[in-house]
């Protein structure tokens, strides 16, 4: 593969919290978006760690999640040998950038984010300030490459347009030299639902321990947690908001076979009653996983070679950080 700064391919960048194990959110949502990308652009799949650290987490479980996390990329579809993975901490630049782009930065526009907000409500007792500096951190890692495409599900839609207003406030006030980067959303998946509370998003803190679907549970488990999915007390299948049991589980089934909503909705028109449903929506979603889950087992025992892919992709993305990082600090004045 190609990895020579001569590419002219445009670059993705995009990146999950090693906060736990990836869920079905993040794969449908995700990963299984950045799989298809890897012939077409130059791709920087990283781990965003120090964003993990704004979850009190204690040192062993955060190097255990982030290996975790290497392990899952790779298994999920991310070749190393066409893409570069790399730890957002092993890369010098991401933090630098980040202030930068803080002192450029309103008060008022952070404290409006939704997923601060919300976030906030939820850690009562203490709010550590590195949540509200939260997206300036990801906007570094986006500008910090010049991204020309971010793939994202909904919820980080909000984020992404800081980046870009960012990028286009210090291009007005210093020189144009970032790219305004464009989101990458799939038409369906881009927001997978709790399976016990339809109306939140499915998420890995969440506290219900059926309501998450994770990419590496067991086959068994992948079935119960769908057929104790939340639905209603009708029995037909339409994509309805107000049954948002039922358009969930459509568009869970959607995303993973790679159809439209429509299509799903006429592909179960003539179920009665959700057994059926869901098993073959279980059915569906255990081919999906089941490898990647055997995959996962392997390569998580493979600690030195995942250090090994990390230690290699830092590499490259320091290359591209530096030259990016100069410019920056040239164009501000910074000697
Ligand atoms: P994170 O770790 O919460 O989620 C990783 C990716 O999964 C998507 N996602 C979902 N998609 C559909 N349905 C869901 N229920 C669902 N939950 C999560 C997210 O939209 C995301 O694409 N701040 C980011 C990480 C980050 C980042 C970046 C991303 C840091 N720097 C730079 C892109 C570029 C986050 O917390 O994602």
């Amino acid at each position: 593969m190609n990895f020579s700064v001569a590419d002219h391919r445009p670059l993705v960048l995009t990146g999950m919290q090693p906060t736990g194990r990836l869920h079905l959110g993040n794969f449908l949502g995700a990963a299984y978006h950045w799989r298809k990308m890897l012939e077409d652009y130059q791709c920087f799949f990283f781990i965003p760690d120090l964003h993990a650290m704004t979850v009190a987490t204690k040192a062993p479980q955060l190097q255990d999640n982030t290996l975790s996390c290497i392990a899952q990329y790779i298994a999920c579809g991310l070749d190393p040998a066409k893409c570069t993975i790399f730890l957002q901490s092993q890369v010098t630049g991401h933090t630098e950038l980040a202030w930068i782009l803080g002192c450029i930065t309103p008060l008022g526009q952070l404290e409006r984010m939704t997923q601060f907000k919300d976030k906030a409500l939820k850690q009562k007792e203490f709010i550590g300030t590195g949540l509200l500096y939260y997206p300036i951190l990801m906007a570094a890692d986006i500008l910090l490459y010049n991204a020309d495409l971010v793939p994202i599900g909904e919820d980080q839609k909000q984020h992404l347009e800081l980046a870009r207003d960012l990028a286009q406030k210090f291009n007005s006030r210093y020189s144009e030299i970032f790219n305004i980067p464009e989101p990458y959303m799939g038409s369906v998946g881009a927001r997978i639902m709790s399976l016990q509370n339809p109306k939140e998003k499915m998420s890995k803190s969440d506290p219900s321990a059926m309501a998450t679907l994770h990419i590496t549970d067991e086959n068994s488990v992948i079935r119960k947690k769908i057929l104790s999915a939340v639905t209603d007390s009708q029995n037909d299948i339409t994509a309805d908001p107000e049954r948002p049991g039922i358009l969930n589980l459509l568009n869970i089934y959607a995303a993973a076979t790679q159809m439209t909503l429509e299509s799903a909705v006429e592909h179960f028109k003539d179920h009665r009653g959700y057994a059926a449903f869901k098993n073959e929506i279980a059915d569906v979603i255990i081919a999906l996983l089941e490898p990647i889950r055997q995959h996962y087992l392997s390569l998580r025992e493979e600690r030195d070679y995942l250090l090994s892919v990390i230690h290699e992709g830092a590499m490259r993305a320091q290359a591209r950080a530096d030259t990016m990082l100069s410019k920056v600090y040239h164009t501000v004045g910074l000697l």
